[in-house]
């Protein structure tokens, strides 16, 4: 369970995120919908601690996210970057096995892993294993996220490696 206590961000004099409540039952599906620049990405972005939040509280399973180490907060939690987030001079089976390897897994367990995630994206492992995100069609879209041209095949394996663990954000 993920919980939003009168949470805010605050960029100078500009309040990105007001006072926000939100409680997210584990296994529930929930969708932030809003205009852009309405602060959808900020408030994901202080869930794992990427941004500082201002005020208020997050609550992940009724513990402070402050009380988790942040590198195992972000590794227990599946993130897709939209735009960026995928290292270009890997190829898309290394950038699928990130985490895993962060994990520690061993390298055939990681390749298998990253074998059964490319087949849930519909991308066959001989055709697209050994590409370069450049090489895939759909392009990264603009910086940011979000607007035509994001997202396509070059966002998949930043999906991929997001399902390795249940959750899921577009920030
Ligand atoms: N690092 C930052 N510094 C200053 N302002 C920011 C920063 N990140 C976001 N903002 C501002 O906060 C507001 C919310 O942005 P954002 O969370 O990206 O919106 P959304 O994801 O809903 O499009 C916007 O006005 C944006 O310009
Ligand atoms: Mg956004």
């Amino acid at each position: 369970m993920i919980e939003l206590k009168n949470v805010s961000c605050q960029f100078g004099d500009k309040i990105a995120v007001d006072r926000v409540g939100l409680t997210i039952e584990t296994g529930e599906t929930c969708v932030l919908v809003g205009s852009s620049g309405g602060g959808k990405s900020t408030t994901l972005k202080m869930i794992n601690r990427l941004l500082p939040r201002s005020a208020g509280e997050i609550l992940i399973d009724n513990q402070s996210v402050d009380s988790f180490d942040v590198r195992q907060l972000r590794l227990n939690m599946g993130y897709v970057i939209q735009g960026t987030g995928l290292f270009p001079h890997w190829t898309v089976a290394r950038n699928i096995g990130l985490v895993p390897r962060l994990l520690g897994w061993e390298t055939a367990r990681t390749q298998q892993r990253v074998h059964e995630l490319l087949a849930l994206l519909g991308m066959e492992a001989a055709e697209f294993a050994g590409k370069y995100p450049h090489q895939l069609s759909g392009g990264t879209g603009p910086a940011g996220g979000g607007g035509p041209g994001a997202g396509g095949r070059s966002q998949h394996p930043a999906d991929g490696r997001a399902v390795r663990r249940t959750g899921c954000h577009y920030p």
